[in-house]
């Protein structure tokens, strides 16, 4: 595994979540706080990155972690070229690297790479030059650090003392990368209990999540959680047949009002979205008071711009610098 940082301790590149410290996570978080606004409040900008060139390359689809990072790097100045996958050279059949070369060589200093091929984040960070940084936003079933990141800081602002929480992920942990990005960043805050709940033919190897419970038994996953998030079926990871009936599913699996009762009377209810209402989640329980899944939306885009900018290298003392 490539290093993340250089011989400063200073962040590189973002792969992966596995193997980070508390105190790694921990000041990625507090700076991507500096770049929170309240509601209605121009959002957070500065020239910061000026003259650095963002590359997104999203060969699978995305509607936020594209776009937050497209919002991340212009509200830190940065020129962001958002890559056309479908009319690109990789369509034609230009290798991955070639297009990465291509790039590189129009002076891209960061590649936000999201891939349905597990290991292309990683390949790419080996064979760029040095000055180049990669960020991982969505690798196979593998790694989706900066989800992990987003979920993690709105936790925090809930439920600040990992150490008493017990947080359960409830639908196709087998396929999500959200999932094992989640369990990265606990392990590392040291959270109580992670709970995994899934049909029998969705369930993780347990060798992908050392520690956590693994179970099938909905109402026994979510009973007395602190947080509970719910997770699409990710079909395109899946044979035809593997695809559950979605209101059986619903039914077995689904986070409606009734099982979220089974919770504590105070967790908050997350999904990394798309959401498949009244699949996976009840549209009820979606927008209900417990809900937090537009602040996770909101946190990504502040958590982007904290990685963002400690890739880039840049000094991160002063959040006064940026405009109000
Ligand atoms: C997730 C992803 O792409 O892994 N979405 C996201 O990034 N917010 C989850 C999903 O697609 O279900």
């Amino acid at each position: 595994m490539i290093d993340q940082f250089d011989d400063q301790g200073r962040l590189r590149h973002l792969l992966t979540l596995d193997g980070l410290t508390r105190d790694q996570i921990t000041a990625i978080l507090d700076r991507a706080e500096a770049f929170l606004r309240p509601p209605g409040d121009l959002p957070a900008w500065s020239e910061a990155l000026k003259g650095l060139s963002v590359a997104n390359l999203f060969f699978e689809p995305s509607t936020r972690t594209r776009a937050s990072f497209e919002l991340a790097g212009k509200r830190l100045g940065a020129d962001v070229l958002n890559l056309d996958i479908s009319t690109s050279s990789r369509a034609k059949g230009e290798s991955l690297i070639d297009t990465i070369y291509t790039l590189e060589a129009m002076q891209c200093d960061v590649f936000v790479v999201r891939d349905a091929q597990a290991g292309v984040p990683e390949f790419i960070a080996e064979n760029v030059e040095d000055h180049v940084r990669v960020l991982n936003a969505g690798e196979s079933h593998v790694n989706h650090p900066t989800q992990g990141l987003l979920d993690t800081m709105t936790i925090r602002h809930h439920k600040p003392d990992f150490g008493s929480l017990v947080i359960t992920v409830l639908g196709d942990v087998r396929h999500s990368r959200v999932a094992r990005s989640l369990a990265h960043a606990l392990d590392a805050l040291g959270v109580a209990e992670l709970r995994l709940v899934a049909p029998d033919n969705l369930l993780p190897d347990e060798n992908d999540f050392p520690g956590a419970m693994i179970t099938s038994d909905a109402d026994r996953g979510v009973t007395d959680a602190d947080v509970v998030m719910a997770l699409r079926i990710q079909k395109e990871r899946m044979t035809e047949s593997d695809i559950p009936d979605p209101q059986e599913y619903h039914r077995r699996f689904g986070l409606d009002g009734e099982r979220l009762r089974l919770a504590k009377a105070d967790a908050i209810v997350m999904h990394p979205g798309p959401m498949n209402r009244g699949v996976e989640i009840a549209s009820k329980v979606a927008d209900g008071p417990q809900s937090v899944i537009r602040e996770q939306v909101t946190n990504g885009v502040a958590v982007r711009m904290a990685v963002l900018e400690a890739v880039a290298g840049l000094p991160t003392e002063s959040p006064e610098d940026y405009a109000e």
